[in-house]
């Protein structure tokens, strides 16, 4: 049995994944503000420790994987606390506890969103580990009326961190693959309200356009993470597999 945490286990692709890493009989450490094993609120570092506490006396010492899918959407400043600094505190906070197993396999949730525009100084203040900085100038974002930017700035400077650390002397160093997924659309209650609206719905189309099967359902991201965290994952490392219906390609175009 292997022994696995994940944050957003209470809801969409986080929630997926946990049934069927469990339907294959892996040890599932959810972690979510409520209905998980580890009820916690990643947008603030004293959950996030509590959460990285609980997991560690849950797991005995003995983690396999962690995969970190908790994130949130919209234009507030939660999407940088938790899309980026709650994702990479979970991250680090397990990583000595991975490095120890046998095996041991990381991965994030990213998006499509890190392809678009974003608001360079949120991202640098991420990338500098500078959380009190990044809050406030997303705090000024959205007084200004330009929240729209943060969540991109969040996932673009996740996928940003990734790739350096997945290949550093911590991560590729310790035999530890550390990947992410970036879905397009994915039917889940955060995406729902996008299709209340005809007009909101025809923007995303166009801003996420998923030639091939339209919408995913979690359960076909969850597949793509249950890959990246599975032994057979032995060599990828720093990749931010675009789970999408084709719309990083259709967007970036050919050349790569
Ligand atoms: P969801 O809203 O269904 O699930 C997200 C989970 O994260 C929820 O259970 C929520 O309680 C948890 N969470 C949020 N804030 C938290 C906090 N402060 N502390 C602890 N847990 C917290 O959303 P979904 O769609 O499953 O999203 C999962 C990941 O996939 C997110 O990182 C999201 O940005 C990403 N994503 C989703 C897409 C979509 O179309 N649904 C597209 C691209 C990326």
């Amino acid at each position: 049995t292997r022994t696995i945490a994940v944050t957003g286990s209470a809801s969409g692709i986080g929630r997926a994944l946990a049934a069927s890493l469990r339907e294959r009989g892996d040890e599932v450490i959810g972690v979510d503000l409520q209905d998980a094993e580890v009820c916690a609120d990643l947008s603030a570092p004293e959950g996030r420790a509590r959460a990285v506490r609980e997991v560690l006396d849950r797991a005995g010492g003995a983690l396999d994987a962690v995969v970190a899918c908790a994130g949130l959407s919209g234009v507030a400043v939660g999407t940088v606390t938790v899309n980026f600094f709650g994702v990479t505190a979970i991250l680090e906070g397990l990583r000595p506890a991975l490095a120890r197993a046998e095996r041991p396999r990381a991965a994030a949730v990213a998006s499509i969103s890190a392809t678009q525009p974003a608001d360079p100084e949120v991202v640098r203040a991420c990338l500098d580990g500078d959380e009190p900085r990044a809050v406030a100038l997303a705090e000024r974002a959205v007084e200004r009326g330009q929240g729209r930017l943060l969540y991109p700035s969040s996932k673009s400077a996740l996928a940003r961190w990734l790739r350096a650390r997945a290949v550093s002397p911590e991560w590729a160093g310790c035999g530890i693959p550390l990947n992410a997924v970036a879905p397009g659309v994915v039917l889940t209650p955060m995406s729902a309200p996008l299709f209340e609206d005809e007009t909101m719905r025809e923007v995303m189309d166009r801003a996420v356009p998923m030639p091939l099967n339209g919408y995913a359902e979690p359960e076909v991201v969850a597949g793509a993470l249950r890959w990246l965290v599975s032994p057979d994952n032995s060599h990828m490392a720093g990749q931010i597999v675009f789970v999408d219906g084709g719309a990083e390609a259709t967007l970036r175009g050919p050349d790569v």
